[in-house]
């Protein structure tokens, strides 16, 4: 009989979303924590945060414990961990539960440990990594095993992980710490620019959402945004279209598109030309963005599909990599 669970994490910038064995997804939340003043207590973890951002009083901060995929603040991170493990756990805390955890395949050794020793205090009995881009691969459904190419691009809130996958192995990888917010910002920045008008980030957000597009629109949609306007001082309402987020996300459009085109770049002629013939899945949340798909194709000469159900692509990976542990154990290639 087993007793402990086997739990797959997904510890995102923007996302935690934890996947276990025989129930499915079962955290979905916002990698956010409400700690008051001074960062001794946490007073909110996750949607409950959320729901506090930009509305504080001065006693209460609301952070994100990861930045740009790894752990900017140990001790939140691993009480946010803490309580999203015990969720999962309910009444079961006797049997404590193995664990394996993604990370970007950029990070040091250093933040390696953090996310273990994290995982560790917060209850697991035993955690193990995998790089942020098999998993995806993985959870995208790629024949990852076979010795051919397959390409991944994972769009985050804080990355964008690229890699060539072959012999469920990383051939070539490469991550970049430009991601959804990385749209936000841009967003922000041409909105002051642009119509002198001060937005949040989470209303740039919700316009990359709802209007955002990676290339031009013929029928283009539009999207309203409030902030305060820099001239009168005062809060102000305006609609934007599509085409004018095209305009305002060419900066990190054009990173991701030149990081995709240097792991192709240095990629063995054979994968290279699987790569030609099976094209570039995209995962994350960031691919969703309307147009992802057809601006990269435009830009790299190969085809590109955004995977089913994009932004669970990863914990579905990391939870089915932990199934199939015994096998990955025999490809040291799999896990570090
Ligand atoms: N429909 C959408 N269109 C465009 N962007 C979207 C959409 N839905 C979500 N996003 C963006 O996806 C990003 C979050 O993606 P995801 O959940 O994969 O990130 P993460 O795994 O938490 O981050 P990271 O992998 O960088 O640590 C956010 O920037 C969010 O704004
Ligand atoms: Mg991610």
């Amino acid at each position: 009989m087993m007793l402990s669970k086997k739990i797959g994490i997904d510890l995102g910038t923007s996302t935690v979303l934890i996947y276990v064995k025989g129930e499915g997804i079962v955290v979905n939340e916002p990698s956010l924590v409400a700690v008051n003043r001074d960062g001794t207590r946490i007073l909110a973890i996750g949607r409950q945060a959320q729901e506090m951002v930009g509305r504080t009083p001065d006693a209460i901060q609301v952070v994100r414990p990861m930045r740009e995929g790894v752990i900017a603040d140990f001790v939140v991170t691993e009480g946010m961990l803490h309580h999203f493990i015990g969720k999962v756990q309910g009444r079961q805390r006797l049997f404590k539960p193995e664990i394996m955890i993604c990370v970007p395949s950029g990070v040091t050794s250093v933040e390696r440990r953090a996310v273990t020793e994290a995982a560790i205090s917060a209850g697991a009995r035993q955690a193990w990594l995998i790089d942020e881009p098999l998993a995806a691969a993985i959870g995208a459904g790629l024949p990852i095993a076979e010795p051919r190419g397959n390409a991944i691009c994972d769009i985050g809130g804080g990355t964008t992980e690229i890699a060539v996958i072959s012999l469920s192995g990383m051939v070539v990888a490469h991550s970049i710490r430009v991601g959804g917010n990385r749209f936000d910002d841009a967003i922000a920045a041409y909105m002051k620019r642009k119509h002198n008008l001060l937005i949040g980030e989470r209303s740039a957000e919700e316009l990359k959402i709802t209007a955002g597009s990676a290339v031009t629109m013929k029928d283009p949609l539009v999207g309203e945004v409030r902030g305060r306007d820099l001239v009168s001082g005062l809060p102000r309402n305006l609609e934007i279209s599509s085409n004018e987020v095209v305009e305002a996300i060419q900066e990190p459009l054009r990173l991701i598109v030149g990081a995709v085109r240097s792991v192709l770049e240095e990629t063995p002629p054979e994968l290279a030309a699987d790569i030609f013939d099976r094209g570039i899945v995209l995962s994350g949340g960031g691919a969703q963005l309307r147009g992802l798909d057809r601006y990269l194709a435009m830009h790299t000469g190969i085809p590109t599909v955004v995977a089913d159900e994009p932004q669970t692509s990863v914990v579905r990976g990391t939870g089915l990599a932990l199934e199939n542990f015994e096998v990955l154990k025999r490809n040291q290639a799999y896990l570090r």
